[in-house]
C-alpha cells in the first residue's frame, strides 16, 4: 500500500527512482510522483501525476526534469483524499524547499492541521501528508538538519507512517522514517537507497537494512545513520536478500500473476527445502517456542486477510484433525474487537504474505498484550508481523507482485500442513512413520501442481467459453470449501464479476436459489478416499445440474463417478484429502487469470486493490 523510494549516488537519481517505482507499483496504482535535487542548481523540481506510473514517465518525457543525483518518488493507493494530481505526493513544504512521500495514515492530521492553518500555512491538497512536509520545512528553516527535523515532526505525530524526505539545501542526504509502516534500506557502494521492499533497489544492491520501529534513517553517498525518534543512535539488522533480479521480472509471461501461478511448483519445493530430515521428521528452525511450551497450547487461534484467511481455513481441518489442538480462524480485523479469549497457552498464528498487512499487525500485538505465544507464518523476510512475533515459518515464495495472491496461497497452505505435523510430532499426537508419510505427501506436490499447470490450455479454453459470465459459483465440502472461497475471490478481484464460494452442504439452505440455467457452478470434489464427503459432494452437484446449472467439476483425474454429472471435469492428481486444495486451487486461479485477461483487465493491478494494505 503505497511505494516509496529514495535515492542517493552518483547515478541519474531520475531514472533509479522511476524504476523503483515500476517495482512498488504493485503496491498502489492511484497516482506517481518523483522529487529531485537539481545538480547544478539545487534546486528542487517535482512532477506528480493521477493514474498509473506511464502517466507520470510520459509527462517527464515531455517536460523533461533537470539532472539529479538525490531523488525520491511515490506511487499511491489513496487514503486521505482523492487520487488527482493535487493529492500526489511528493508533498512540499510551504516555501518548496522539502519535500516528502508517505506511506500510511497520520491519525491527527486535522489537529495538526489546524495548528498550521492558524499560524498562516497554507494547504493545497486534501492529504495527510502535506503537513508533514509543513512541519518539516519549519523545523529546517529554524536551523536544524533535514535528520533532527525528521526526529522532531515524527514526536509529533500518530498513527502509521513511513515518510521520506530531501531538503533542497542540503542534496547529500535522504531522510526517511519509519512507524508501523514497511521502510528498508539498500546497501550499495557510493550510493545508497530506501524503499518500501527491496524490490525497488533490488538491481543495484542485495545488501539490505530492516528499520526497527520508531526510527529515523540518513542515507548519503558515503553511509547509512540510524537513530530513534529521539536521536539517540539505533541500529538496523543487516541482511542478504536471496533473490534476484531475474526473480522481480515478468521472464517471458504476459503478467506476473501468470509467471507466479506457473512458479508453484519451484516455490513448493522451496518451502520444503530444509524442513525434514532424510527419516521425514520435521526440523523448524525458525520456532523459538519450546516444545514444552507447545505441548502446552489448548488453543490454536489463526489470523489473516483475504487468500490468507481462506490458508488459514484449510490449516483448522489439517491441524485440528493432526494435533486434536481445537482451532479457530478469525478475519485479522475481527478479531481484536470480539476480546477473544487468550491465554500464555494459546498458540495465535498470522498468516501473512507481506508481513506487512495492518489488520494482521494490530491482531497479533493484540495477542501479545494478552500473553498468548504468535508465530507468523511469511513471505517477506524482515517484515514487521515475523518480528514481533515469537517464531516465524517463511514461506520461502520468492517476491509475489501480482496482486492477486497464487504462489504465495499455495506455500502459505504447505507452511501451515508443516506446522501442523510439527506441533503433532512435538506432542506425540502421530507416531514418526505416519508424519514422515505425510512429509513424503508432500514432496510430491510440486509434481503434481506440475501436472494441473500442464493442462492449462484446456483451462484457458474454459475461460474462452465464459468470458461472457456475470456470475460463477464455487462449491466444496471440508477442505474445498475454502478452495471454493478462493476460486471465487480471485474472480472477484480480477474479473470484477459476481463470484461466490459456498460449501455445498449449505446450498439447500439458500444459495440453490441463485442456480439458473447456464449458470457456470465450479464444484471441487473431495478424492475418494474420504466416501462420504465424495458421494455428498456428487448428490450437491447433482442438484445444481438439475437446476440447470453448468458444472466444472475438479475430481480425481480417475474418478469413475462423477464423470455422468460433469459438463466439464478437470483432472487432479491424487492426493490426500487434506492436502487437496494444493492441486485444487491451481485451475481456479489458472481460470480467472485467463478470464480476467480475456476481458482486457489489468491483472497484475486490478482496480481498487493494494498488494499489501497497511493500514486499518
Ligand atoms: C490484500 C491483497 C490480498 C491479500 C491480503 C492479505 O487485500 O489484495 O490479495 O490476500 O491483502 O495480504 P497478506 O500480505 O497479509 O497476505
Amino acid at each position: 500500500m503505497c511505494g516509496i523510494v529514495g535515492y542517493v549516488g552518483e547515478q541519474q537519481a531520475r531514472d533509479v527512482v522511476i524504476e523503483g517505482l515500476r517495482r512498488l507499483e504493485y503496491r498502489g496504482y492511484d497516482s506517481a510522483g518523483i522529487a529531485l535535487i537539481g545538480t547544478a542548481d539545487g534546486v528542487l523540481s517535482t512532477d506528480k501525476r493521477a493514474g498509473k506510473l506511464t502517466n507520470l514517465e510520459k509527462a517527464i518525457e515531455e517536460h523533461p526534469l533537470p539532472p539529479a543525483t538525490t531523488g525520491i518518488g511515490h506511487t499511491r493507493w489513496a487514503t486521505h483524499g482523492a487520487p488527482n494530481d493535487v493529492n500526489a505526493h511528493p508533498h512540499l513544504g510551504a516555501h518548496g524547499r522539502v519535500a516528502v512521500v508517505h506511506n500510511g495514515i497520520i491519525e491527527n492530521f486535522a489537529r495538526l492541521r489546524d495548528e498550521l492553518e492558524r499560524a498562516g500555512h497554507e494547504l493545497l491538497s486534501e492529504t495527510d501528508t502535506e503537513i508533514t512536509a509543513h512541519l518539516l520545512e519549519t523545523e529546517v528553516e529554524s536551523g536544524h538538519d533535514l535528520t533532527t527535523a525528521m526526529q522532531r515532526t515524527c514526536r509529533r505525530l500518530e498513527g502509521a507512517f513511513t515518510l521520506v524526505a530531501i531538503d533542497a539545501e542540503d542534496p547529500s542526504r535522504v531522510v526517511a522514517a519509519r512507524r508501523n509502516s514497511p521502510l528498508v534500506v539498500g546497501i550499495g557502494e557510493g550510493e545508497n537507497f530506501i524503499g518500501s521492499d527491496v524490490a525497488a533497489f533490488i538491481e543495484h544492491t542485495r545488501e539490505a537494512l530492516e528499520l526497527g520501529q520508531d526510527q529515523v534513517v540518513t542515507i548519503t553517498r558515503e553511509g547509512v545513520a540510524v537513530t530513534d525518534f529521539d536521536g539517540n543512535e539505533a541500529e538496523g539488522r543487516r541482511y542478504h536478500v536471496d533473490w534476484d533480479l531475474a526473480a522481480a521480472e515478468k521472464g517471458g509471461f504476459d503478467w506476473f500473476m501468470r509467471k507466479e501461478i506457473f512458479e508453484q511448483p519451484r516455490a513448493i519445493a522451496d518451502a520444503l527445502l530444509g524442513r525434514h530430515d532424510e527419516d521425514g521428521q520435521l526440523q523448524l528452525d525458525e520456532v523459538r517456542i519450546s516444545d514444552g511450551e507447545l505441548r502446552d497450547i489448548d488453543k490454536i487461534i489463526i489470523v489473516g486477510c483475504g487468500t490468507a484467511n481462506y490458508a488459514g481455513l484449510v490449516a483448522k481441518y489439517a491441524i485440528e484433525h493432526w494435533t486434536r489442538i481445537p482451532c479457530e480462524v478469525e478475519l485479522a480485523h475481527e478479531f481484536r474487537y470480539r476480546d477473544p479469549i487468550l491465554t500464555r497457552n494459546t498458540l495465535v498464528v498470522a498468516i501473512s504474505q507481506s508481513g506487512e498487512t495492518a489488520d494482521t499487525l494490530m491482531a497479533i500485538r493484540h495477542a501479545v498484550t494478552q500473553r498468548a505465544k504468535v508465530l507468523a507464518i511469511c513471505n517477506t523476510n524482515g517484515s514487521t508481523i515475523p518480528r514481533e512475533s515469537d517464531a516465524v515459518i517463511y514461506t520461502h515464495a520468492g517476491p509475489e507482485i501480482g496482486v492477486a495472491s497464487t504462489k504465495g496461497f499455495l506455500t502459505q497452505l504447505i507452511a501451515c500442513y508443516l506446522l501442523g505435523l510439527y506441533l503433532a510430532q512435538v506432542r506425540g499426537n502421530k507416531y514418526g512413520d505416519e508424519i514422515a508419510a505425510l512429509v513424503r505427501e508432500l514432496a510430491q506436490m510440486p509434481d503434481k501442481v506440475q501436472a494441473v499447470l500442464d493442462q492449462a490450455e484446456t483451462i484457458y479454453g474454459l475461460a474462452e467459453r465464459f468470458q461472457d459470465a456475470r456470475s460463477v459459483l464455487f462449491l466444496g465440502r471440508h477442505a474445498g470449501f475454502p478452495v471454493a472461497l478462493e476460486g471465487a475471490l480471485k474472480l472477484k478481484e480480477l474479473a470484477y464479476i459476481h463470484a461466490e464460494g459456498f460449501a455445498a452442504g449449505e446450498l439447500k439452505h439458500g444459495p440453490i436459489a441463485l442456480i439458473e440455467e447456464g449458470l457456470p457452478v465450479f464444484c471441487v470434489v473431495p478424492p475418494r478416499g474420504r466416501d462420504q464427503l465424495h458421494d455428498k459432494m456428487i448428490s450437491a452437484i447433482q442438484e445444481v445440474r438439475a437446476r440447470g446449472a453448468l458444472t466444472i467439476v475438479l475430481a480425481e483425474e480417475d474418478d469413475p463417478e462423477v464423470a455422468p454429472y460433469a459438463d466439464v471435469l478437470i483432472g487432479l492428481p491424487t492426493v490426500p484429502t487434506l492436502l487437496q486444495p494444493v492441486v485444487a486451487t491451481v485451475p481456479l486461479q489458472l481460470f480467472a487469470c485467463e478470464l480476467a485477461t480475456r476481458m482486457g483487465h489489468d491483472v497484475d493491478q486490478p482496480r481498487n486493490l493494494a498488494k499489501s494494505v497497511t493500514v486499518e
